[in-house]
């Protein structure tokens, strides 16, 4: 049994092959990645993998038995890269495709949820057995930004009071291991968040109270804070998607309290306060 992970060489990729190791042999796992050299620390075979050459994608999913697709980070172009990764997995006769989603992309009101339900979507018509991981907003998000605010005196975003139930990406990476190891997840649909929810104040309180400084949480409107960002050197589109991505909040958009993350992993997900004191370090 072999199983294949995109984007190894990523964030969440990295961990996944992690915590894959400490389930299975490292011979049956295969890292699909667009640079070898980058994955040759995982300590498993890494194959040439690029969404954006098809023509090579069939022949390095030879003898994967499950693979787990985790969405490309060209926002935008996913679409077409991912379906050609599905369409490659049904030529080479992958058995259970998983993809990692967004939380609630069938009623998210965030802008990002358009190229993860149509993933999704195209997944279910490929005829494929599936699995949707459908990831929480990652911790690291917000807590990445916490020395920023310290500097700056404030934490901004334009998230209102929406509850926002984060994971740490080690806690998604450790529920895909299990789900890719684990039995009976076959065409499920997984809303992954962490057991904790905390608004914009209270992270910015959190932070307060770690660093001793007070610094407050200044909600702003999504233009202002999209602006702010593009000040910053983000990309137009980037800032524009993290603001949406804010106001997404305000309205629910990453709350959930289901708490299957926690189940799947068996142990409550990591505490905000600890991903925020690693941030601050
Ligand atoms: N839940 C959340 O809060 C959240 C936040 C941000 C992103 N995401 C989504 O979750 C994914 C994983 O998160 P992450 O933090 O690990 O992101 P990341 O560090 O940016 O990793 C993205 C991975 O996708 C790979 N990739 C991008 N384009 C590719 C292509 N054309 N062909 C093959 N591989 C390609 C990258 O390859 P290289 O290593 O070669 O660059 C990288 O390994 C992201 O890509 C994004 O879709 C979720």
């Amino acid at each position: 049994m072999k199983i294949g992970v995109t984007g190894a060489t990523g964030q969440l990729g990295r961990l996944v092959v992690d915590k894959l190791k400490a389930k299975v042999a490292a011979e049956s796992i295969v890292a699909l990645v667009r640079t070898p050299e980058k994955a040759a620390d995982l300590g498993v075979e890494a194959r040439v993998f690029d969404y954006t050459q098809p023509e090579n994608l069939v022949a390095a999913l030879q003898g994967v038995d499950k693979l787990l697709l985790i969405s490309g980070n060209e926002i935008g172009q996913r679409l077409p890269q991912h379906k050609a990764v599905i369409e490659a997995a049904k030529q080479a006769g992958v058995k259970q495709i998983f993809y990692t989603s967004i939380l609630h992309a069938d009623t998210s009101s965030l802008e990002l949820a358009g190229e993860h339900i149509a993933t999704e979507s195209a997944i279910k018509a490929s005829g494929l057995v599936y699995t949707i991981l459908r990831n929480g907003w990652y911790t690291e998000n917000y807590t990445g930004s916490a020395k920023g605010a310290v500097g700056a005196g404030a934490f901004i975003g334009c998230a209102g009071d929406g509850k926002i139930a984060s994971a740490a990406r080690v806690d998604c990476a450790e529920g895909a291991a299990v789900i890719l190891t684990g039995e009976g997840h076959e065409n499920k649909i997984y809303e992954l968040a962490g057991d904790e929810a905390y608004t914009l104040a209270e992270l910015a309180a959190e932070i307060s109270l770690q660093t001793g400084k007070n610094i407050p949480y200044n909600n702003l409107t999504e233009t202002q804070y999209a602006d702010i960002l593009k000040s910053f050197g983000l990309p137009e589109g980037v800032a524009n998607m993290l603001a949406d991505s804010d106001t997404g909040a305000s309205r629910g958009g990453l709350f959930d309290n289901t708490k299957k993350l926690s189940a799947l992993i068996g142990r409550p997900t990591t505490p905000l306060a600890k991903v925020l004191a690693d941030a601050l370090v």
